[in-house]
C-alpha cells in the first residue's frame, strides 16, 4: 500500500495543501502545533473515516471556513493497492438545516463513484501509533472495542456493515424498549429486532474472536522478542456474552447465535425495566496479561508500553497476513518514548512496509544511518517543505 499524493482543504489548519509524497519513509518534522498530528489523522481517516482524536467531523474542518453557512473540508488521495491506483476523496460537509441548525455529514468517492463508509473501508489502510494509545490498556472496554473495530473494519470483509448495521439495530431497539417500559407493551414487538441484534452481533463476535486470536499469536512472538523472553503477553477476548463453554474451533455461527438467543431471554426483563440493550458486542472487551498478570492493572510503565508496541506491531503484521498489503505505518511522536532496543524493532517494520510516515519536532531522537534512508519534510503552520531527501537505500 502506497500513498502517492495528498490534497487537502480546509482540513484543520491546513486551508489548502497539496502533497506528493515519497515512497518509503517519511519524517514529518515541526515546533510544537504546526500541524504534524493533523496531517496524520487525514492520512488515517482515509483508512477508517473516523478521527483518532476528535468527537465530532465539524471538528475537523478549518476554524476561518466553519463560519460559513455551507463549508467543506476535503481530502484526496491519490494511493497504489496491488499494482492499482486508485483516488480517494472524503467530504466532510457541514450545512445549514432550516430553521437555523446546522448538521454535519461526509461523502465518499472511490474513484469518481460514492460509496459508504463500509463499502469504501479497507481500500486504504493504515495503522497507527499514537503515545496516549496505552489507553488500549490502560484505558475503559470503550478504547478497546474501538481499536478492534478500526482494526477489523479495515481488513475483515464484511465486518464494517455489520459493524455499522449493529450500531443502528441497538439505537431502535434501545427506543423501542424504553416505549415498551412506558406503555407496558408486548414484548414480541421485539422479535424482529432481535432476530436482527443476534445475525449482526453474532457475525461480530466470531470476526472478533478469530483476529484476537490471531492478533495473540503475533503480539506474544514479537513480546517475546522485545523482552528477551523475560514476559509471556496474552491477549485475551473477553465476549459479553457467555461463551465459556466452547472451544476455540466449536465457536461457529450458529453456536454464537443460539447463546446470544438464550442471553436474550435471560436478560429480557432487565432490558425492559432499564430501557437498554444489555448484552451483546457493544459490551465487549479485551484483556491483556503479561506473565498472567492483567497489564491494565498491574502493569508498570513501561511493561505497558512494550505490550503496546507489541500489539501494534502485531496489527500490523496481521493486517498484511489478512489482506495480502502492507497497511501505511503512521507513527505520531512515538520514537522518542522508547528504548534504543524497542525503538531498532519499529524501525526493522517500518523498513519492512511499503510506506511510513513519521512525526517529530526533534531529528536528534534519529540515528544518522536510519535518517539516511528517510525523506524529511518540515511542517510549518499549515505548510508542508522538503528539507532534505534519502541520501542511502532505507
Ligand atoms: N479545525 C481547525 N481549524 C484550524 N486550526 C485548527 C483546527 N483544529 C486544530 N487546529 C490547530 O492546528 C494546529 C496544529 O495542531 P497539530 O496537533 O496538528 O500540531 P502538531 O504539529 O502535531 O503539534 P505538537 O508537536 O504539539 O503535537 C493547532 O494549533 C490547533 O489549534
Ligand atoms: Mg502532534
Amino acid at each position: 500500500m502506497r500513498l502517492n499524493r495528498l490534497s487537502l482543504t480546509n482540513f484543520r489548519a491546513f486551508s489548502r495543501l497539496e502533497m506528493d509524497l515519497p515512497g518509503r519513509i517519511l519524517v514529518l518534522v515541526g515546533d510544537n502545533a504546526q500541524g504534524k498530528t493533523s496531517l496524520m489523522e487525514a492520512v488515517y481517516y482515509l483508512a477508517t473515516f473516523a478521527s483518532f482524536q476528535a468527537g465530532t467531523d465539524r471538528q475537523m474542518i478549518n476554524f476561518s471556513a466553519v463560519d460559513e453557512p455551507l463549508a467543506v473540508a476535503r481530502i484526496v488521495a491519490e494511493f497504489e493497492r496491488g499494482g492499482q491506483s486508485h483516488r480517494l476523496e472524503v467530504r466532510i460537509i457541514q450545512e445549514p438545516v432550516l430553521p437555523s441548525g446546522s448538521r454535519t455529514r461526509k461523502e465518499i468517492l472511490l474513484d469518481g463513484v460514492k460509496k459508504n463508509a463500509a463499502e469504501a473501508v479497507g481500500q486504504f489502510s493504515a495503522v497507527i501509533f499514537l503515545p496516549q494509545m496505552t489507553r488500549i490498556i490502560e484505558g475503559s472496554p470503550d478504547d478497546r472495542r474501538k481499536f478492534m473495530n478500526m482494526a477489523l473494519c479495515q481488513a475483515v470483509p464484511g465486518y464494517a456493515r455489520a459493524l455499522s448495521d449493529y450500531s443502528r439495530v441497538v439505537t431502535r431497539r434501545n427506543a423501542l424498549l424504553k416505549l415498551l417500559a412506558e406503555q407496558h407493551g408486548q414484548a414480541d414487538q421485539l422479535v424482529y429486532w432481535d432476530e436482527q441484534l443476534t445475525n449482526l452481533g453474532s457475525e461480530m463476535v466470531l470476526a472478533r474472536a478469530s483476529a484476537v486470536r490471531q492478533l495473540e499469536e503475533h503480539a506474544s512472538r514479537l513480546h517475546q522478542r522485545l523482552t528477551g523472553g523475560m514476559e509471556r503477553l496474552s491477549i485475551r477476548y473477553k465476549p459479553a456474552l457467555d461463551l465459556t463453554n466452547f472451544s476455540a474451533e466449536g465457536l461457529t455461527l450458529d453456536a454464537v447465535k443460539s447463546a446470544f438467543g438464550q442471553s436474550i431471554q435471560r436478560v429480557r426483563q432487565e432490558e425492559i425495566a432499564r430501557g437498554v440493550t444489555v448484552s451483546g458486542p457493544h459490551r465487549d472487551d479485551l484483556q491483556f496479561l503479561c506473565n498472567d498478570l492483567d497489564l491494565g492493572d498491574f502493569g508498570s510503565r513501561g511493561q505497558v508500553r512494550t505490550a503496546m508496541l507489541s500489539l501494534k506491531l502485531a496489527e500490523v503484521n496481521w493486517m498484511k497476513a489478512q489482506t495480502g498489503e502492507w497497511p501505511v505505518l503512521l507513527l505520531d511522536e512515538t520514537l522518542a518514548e522508547l528504548d534504543l532496543h524497542r525503538r531498532a524493532d519499529l524501525q526493522q517494520t517500518l523498513e519492512e512496509c511499503d510506506q511510513g510516515i513519521l512525526t517529530t519536532t526533534d531529528l536528534h531522537q534519529f540515528t544518522e544511518t536510519f535518517m539516511a534512508g528517510c525523506s524529511i519534510w518540515r511542517v510549518t503552520t499549515g505548510c508542508v517543505q522538503v528539507e532534505a531527501a534519502p541520501t542511502a537505500d532505507a
